[in-house]
């Protein structure tokens, strides 16, 4: 059946305390919004809008990016009233789902269970049960159990307020009917706002069946009012993210001590030690272990492969049984192959390092094409940069650089062939062949070392 879905994302979001809007708020790394948003997608309605208001600045050209559509709620005047905004975005739809762009955790197997649930032109309404229901509009029930409707807290009396089952704000109304209704809505009421939560009794009163479906765990439905809540949000997030690749067959240090900011697939036995964060899309394979403090993004990483603490990959390809750190700095474009060996302080950037190529200390290679059987000495530096271009530096299989070496690029080291320690590298090397720059070792007999005045 056609189906539209409006997020409701216009209002103040007061207790953020926030310049940002409540909605662009981070939780694992994406807006609230994006989550909602990508939750949404996965049911594929024909058409998808955000009514945005309060922070519309910098909703809009987020929802640009995402090629969803606007609507603009300039006064807040209530849900219903946002409903009202996004009259033309429902009207070609059967059914129409509302979610919240402040509610994140809403899994896509719960809407589903919504829509199924829900008789042709009837309505749905998501609720949850909650020991503490204050702030909540409850689900107010007749003897049969069959819905009336939903009354807010500031509009309930004293035995409403009793009431557990709670509106989760989520809910599929028939578009035809809502569209035709929806000027009905008053706001008569304790806050003086049109309530989406209205329609409820007003779909009673012409008869339609009504349908809830209660979510057992609240996080599903819970909102962000506060930055309290968001960490609480997040704190969840993490750790079903955690029981996800521990049921995956990887070992956690400390599942409360793992941060996932993105996609993450790991392979079984597989190790990560406490504080490692992984962010954007990022494919671990098995055996692979990985040391604390290791923040891990957009990258590939083949199995039996060793990181260790304090070590940053982004948007790198490693792969299998390569050792890395500690504290390495693998930056985009770096590509290992298998058996390479990056050590502590070596920084990479869009490099090429062969099979069992090893720099181990203290280096930068950057825009470096590195074959098999390497050995770079340590303190090594690729002058990539002569302060307007990039330029390539190209090494053999086998060479063997000495310690503290500049190789100026655009410069080409053969197959096999040897650089002396020390040296700054202009011109190409050959194979076979020890390629140096002269600094002779003198030594200057009767000097003194200076003494403290
Ligand atoms: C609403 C429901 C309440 C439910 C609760 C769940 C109504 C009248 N009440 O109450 O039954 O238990 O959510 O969290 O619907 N928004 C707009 N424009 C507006 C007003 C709100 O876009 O003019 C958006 C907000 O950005 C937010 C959502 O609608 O995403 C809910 O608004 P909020 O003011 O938080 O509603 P509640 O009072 O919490
Ligand atoms: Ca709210």
């Amino acid at each position: 059946m056609p189906l539209s879905i409006v997020i409701l994302a216009a209002g103040k979001g007061t207790r953020m305390k926030s310049a940002q809007a409540k909605v662009m708020h981070g939780l694992a790394g994406r807006p609230l919004l994006q989550h909602v948003i990508d939750t949404a997608k996965q049911l594929q309605p024909t058409q998808l809008s955000v009514v945005a208001g309060n922070g519309a600045e910098q909703v809009l050209p987020f929802l640009e990016g995402n090629q969803v559509d606007a609507v603009m709620q300039t006064e807040q005047l209530g849900t219903g009233h946002a409903l009202m905004q996004a009259k033309a975005a429902i009207a070609a739809s059967e059914q129409v789902l509302v979610l919240y762009g402040d509610v994140p955790l809403t899994q896509v197997a719960t809407l589903e269970a919504l829509i199924d649930c829900v008789a042709e032109g009837g309505l749905g309404i998501l609720t949850t049960k909650l020991a503490d229901p204050t702030g909540y509009g409850r689900i107010v029930r007749d003897f049969d159990g069959r819905v009336k409707c939903i009354t807010e807290q500031k509009d309930a009396n004293p035995e409403t307020l009793l009431i557990d089952e709670v509106n989760s704000g989520i809910m599929l109304l028939p578009s035809q009917w809502l569209l035709a209704s929806l000027d009905k809505l008053g706001n008569n009421n304790a806050q003086g706002e049109y309530y989406l939560t209205d329609m409820v009794a007003l779909a009673v009163a012409d008869g339609l069946a009504i349908d809830t479906v209660c979510v057992e765990d609240d996080t599903e439905v819970a909102g962000v009012n506060n930055r309290s809540q968001l960490a609480a949000l997040e704190r969840h997030y993490q750790l079903a993210q955690a029981e996800a690749l521990m049921t995956a067959g990887v070992t956690l240090a400390d599942p409360a001590r793992v941060d996932v900011r993105g996609e993450v697939t790991i392979g079984n036995d597989s190790f990560v030690d406490v504080n490692v964060i992984f962010e954007g899309k990022v494919s671990v394979g098995s055996n692979v272990e990985i040391g604390a403090n290791c923040i891990l993004k957009d990258c590939e990483v083949g199995e039996g492969t060793v990181i260790l603490a304090n070590s940053m990959i982004d948007s790198s390809v490693i792969g299998a049984n390569v050792n890395i750190g500690p504290f390495a700095r693998l930056r985009p474009g770096t590509a290992l192959a298998d058996k390479a060996k990056i050590g502590n302080f070596v920084e990479t950037k869009n490099a090429n390092i062969g099979l069992g190529s090893k720099v181990n200390h203290l280096s930068y290679i950057g825009d470096t094409d590195m074959g098999a059987d390497v050995n770079i000495g340590a303190g090594t530096i690729t002058c990539n940069y002569d302060g307007a271009n990039k330029h390539r530096t190209v090494i053999g299989d086998r060479v063997f650089v000495g310690s503290d070496t500049q190789l100026v690029a655009p410069v080409i080291l053969e197959d096999d062939s040897t650089i002396g320690a020390g040296s700054t590298i202009r011109k190409n090397a050959e194979s076979d062949a020890l390629t140096l720059t002269k600094s002779e070792t003198r030594t200057v007999k009767g000097w003194k070392r200076p003494v403290k005045k």
